[in-house]
Protein backbone atom coordinates (compact mmCIF):
# COMPACT_ATOMS: atom_id res chain seq x y z
CA UNK A 1 0.00 0.00 0.00
CA UNK A 2 1.25 3.38 -1.33
CA UNK A 3 0.06 6.11 1.16
CA UNK A 4 0.42 10.21 0.35
CA UNK A 5 -0.52 12.07 3.49
CA UNK A 6 -1.05 15.91 2.65
CA UNK A 7 -1.53 19.22 4.75
CA UNK A 8 -0.77 22.60 3.86
CA UNK A 9 2.61 23.34 4.90
CA UNK A 10 4.40 19.45 5.54
CA UNK A 11 5.57 20.88 8.63
CA UNK A 12 3.14 19.60 11.15
CA UNK A 13 0.46 17.02 10.41
CA UNK A 14 1.14 15.07 7.19
CA UNK A 15 5.02 14.46 8.56
CA UNK A 16 3.05 13.42 11.93
CA UNK A 17 0.90 11.26 10.11
CA UNK A 18 3.81 9.42 7.80
CA UNK A 19 5.52 9.09 11.18
CA UNK A 20 2.41 8.00 12.83
CA UNK A 21 1.95 5.20 9.92
CA UNK A 22 5.24 4.37 9.20
CA UNK A 23 5.62 3.27 13.13
CA UNK A 24 2.39 0.77 12.93
CA UNK A 25 3.70 -1.15 9.75
CA UNK A 26 6.88 -1.93 10.86
CA UNK A 27 5.68 -3.02 14.28
CA UNK A 28 3.24 -5.15 12.18
CA UNK A 29 5.80 -6.21 9.73
CA UNK A 30 3.42 -4.32 7.19
CA UNK A 31 5.06 -3.53 4.05
CA UNK A 32 3.67 -0.26 2.53
CA UNK A 33 5.35 3.10 1.42
CA UNK A 34 4.31 5.88 3.38
CA UNK A 35 5.03 9.84 3.00
CA UNK A 36 3.83 13.16 2.91
CA UNK A 37 3.44 16.62 1.40
CA UNK A 38 1.73 19.77 1.16
CA UNK A 39 1.15 23.22 -1.04
CA UNK A 40 2.44 26.10 0.73
CA UNK A 41 5.87 26.21 -0.46
CA UNK A 42 6.88 28.63 2.35
CA UNK A 43 8.71 25.79 4.29
CA UNK A 44 9.66 23.92 1.90
CA UNK A 45 12.76 21.84 2.03
CA UNK A 46 12.26 21.85 6.05
CA UNK A 47 12.08 19.30 8.76
CA UNK A 48 9.11 19.36 10.68
CA UNK A 49 8.12 22.18 13.27
CA UNK A 50 9.61 21.57 16.66
CA UNK A 51 6.03 20.85 18.18
CA UNK A 52 5.46 18.02 15.91
CA UNK A 53 9.01 16.47 16.40
CA UNK A 54 8.43 16.47 19.81
CA UNK A 55 4.99 15.04 20.24
CA UNK A 56 6.36 12.19 17.76
CA UNK A 57 8.79 11.75 20.26
CA UNK A 58 6.94 11.68 23.27
CA UNK A 59 5.51 8.49 21.07
CA UNK A 60 8.60 6.71 20.47
CA UNK A 61 8.67 8.18 16.94
CA UNK A 62 11.24 10.06 15.21
CA UNK A 63 10.09 12.27 12.13
CA UNK A 64 13.09 14.95 12.70
CA UNK A 65 14.77 14.12 9.72
CA UNK A 66 11.52 14.60 7.16
CA UNK A 67 12.00 17.62 4.85
CA UNK A 68 9.06 19.33 3.69
CA UNK A 69 8.07 19.20 -0.16
CA UNK A 70 5.51 20.05 -2.46
CA UNK A 71 2.53 18.06 -3.78
CA UNK A 72 3.02 16.86 -7.30
CA UNK A 73 0.89 15.57 -10.07
CA UNK A 74 3.33 12.25 -10.36
CA UNK A 75 1.57 11.71 -6.86
CA UNK A 76 -1.75 10.55 -8.23
CA UNK A 77 0.63 8.43 -10.05
CA UNK A 78 2.71 6.70 -7.55
CA UNK A 79 0.76 6.67 -4.57
CA UNK A 80 -2.56 4.11 -3.99
CA UNK A 81 -4.31 6.70 -1.80
CA UNK A 82 -4.16 10.52 -1.08
CA UNK A 83 -5.19 11.28 2.50
CA UNK A 84 -5.27 14.70 3.39
CA UNK A 85 -6.25 16.46 6.71
CA UNK A 86 -9.08 19.78 5.76
CA UNK A 87 -11.25 20.81 3.39
CA UNK A 88 -8.81 22.93 1.82
CA UNK A 89 -5.96 20.55 1.43
CA UNK A 90 -8.90 18.31 -0.20
CA UNK A 91 -9.85 21.24 -2.35
CA UNK A 92 -6.24 22.02 -3.23
CA UNK A 93 -5.55 17.95 -4.55
CA UNK A 94 -8.64 17.78 -6.07
CA UNK A 95 -7.91 20.65 -8.77
CA UNK A 96 -5.37 19.33 -9.56
CA UNK A 97 -6.85 15.93 -10.27
CA UNK A 98 -6.56 14.95 -14.11
CA UNK A 99 -9.20 11.98 -14.16
CA UNK A 100 -11.98 9.76 -12.34
CA UNK A 101 -9.42 7.82 -11.32
CA UNK A 102 -7.09 10.75 -9.14
CA UNK A 103 -9.77 11.88 -7.88
CA UNK A 104 -10.86 8.02 -6.41
CA UNK A 105 -7.44 8.06 -4.63
CA UNK A 106 -8.66 11.12 -2.52
CA UNK A 107 -10.08 11.08 0.72
CA UNK A 108 -10.48 13.06 4.28
CA UNK A 109 -7.83 10.84 6.80
CA UNK A 110 -10.99 10.95 9.45
CA UNK A 111 -13.10 9.74 7.23
CA UNK A 112 -11.35 6.09 7.63
CA UNK A 113 -12.93 6.48 11.27
CA UNK A 114 -15.84 8.50 10.84
CA UNK A 115 -16.96 7.29 7.14
CA UNK A 116 -18.80 10.44 5.03
CA UNK A 117 -18.60 13.05 7.96
CA UNK A 118 -15.47 15.18 6.02
CA UNK A 119 -14.18 15.61 9.75
CA UNK A 120 -10.71 17.91 9.38
CA UNK A 121 -7.46 17.36 11.54
CA UNK A 122 -7.56 21.06 12.27
CA UNK A 123 -4.39 22.93 11.87
CA UNK A 124 -2.24 23.17 14.92
CA UNK A 125 0.20 25.84 13.92
CA UNK A 126 -1.08 29.33 15.54
CA UNK A 127 -1.40 27.36 18.98
CA UNK A 128 -0.14 26.19 22.07
CA UNK A 129 1.69 22.25 22.36
CA UNK A 130 -1.83 20.69 23.06
CA UNK A 131 -2.96 21.26 19.76
CA UNK A 132 -0.18 18.92 18.25
CA UNK A 133 -1.50 16.26 21.04
CA UNK A 134 -4.71 16.44 20.32
CA UNK A 135 -3.95 16.16 16.00
CA UNK A 136 -1.75 12.83 17.34
CA UNK A 137 -4.35 11.12 18.88
CA UNK A 138 -6.88 11.83 15.81
CA UNK A 139 -4.47 10.82 13.53
CA UNK A 140 -3.23 7.91 15.49
CA UNK A 141 -6.82 6.19 16.12
CA UNK A 142 -7.06 7.04 12.28
CA UNK A 143 -4.07 5.36 10.97
CA UNK A 144 -5.13 1.84 13.52
CA UNK A 145 -7.96 1.87 11.04
CA UNK A 146 -5.42 1.95 8.29
CA UNK A 147 -3.37 -0.82 9.19
CA UNK A 148 -6.66 -2.92 10.78
CA UNK A 149 -7.64 -2.95 7.03
CA UNK A 150 -4.40 -3.53 5.51
CA UNK A 151 -4.44 -6.72 8.41
CA UNK A 152 -7.70 -7.79 7.11
P1 LIG B 1 0.57 21.99 8.47
O1 LIG B 1 0.59 23.37 9.28
O2 LIG B 1 -0.28 22.23 7.24
O3 LIG B 1 -0.06 21.03 9.40
O4 LIG B 1 2.01 21.67 8.13
C1 LIG B 1 1.01 24.56 8.66
C2 LIG B 1 2.30 24.98 8.83
C3 LIG B 1 2.72 26.15 8.22
C4 LIG B 1 1.84 26.89 7.46
C5 LIG B 1 0.56 26.45 7.28
C6 LIG B 1 0.14 25.28 7.88
N1 LIG B 1 2.26 28.09 6.85
O5 LIG B 1 1.49 28.69 6.10
O6 LIG B 1 3.40 28.52 7.05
Amino acid sequence: MKILFVCLGNICRSPLAEGILKKKIEEYGISGIIHSAGFEPYHEGQHPDPRSVATAKNHDIDISGKTARLFTLEDFDNYDKILVMDAMNYADVMRNARNGSDRSKVDYLLNLINEGSDDEVPDPYYGGPSGFDKVFDMMDRACDRIVKDLLN
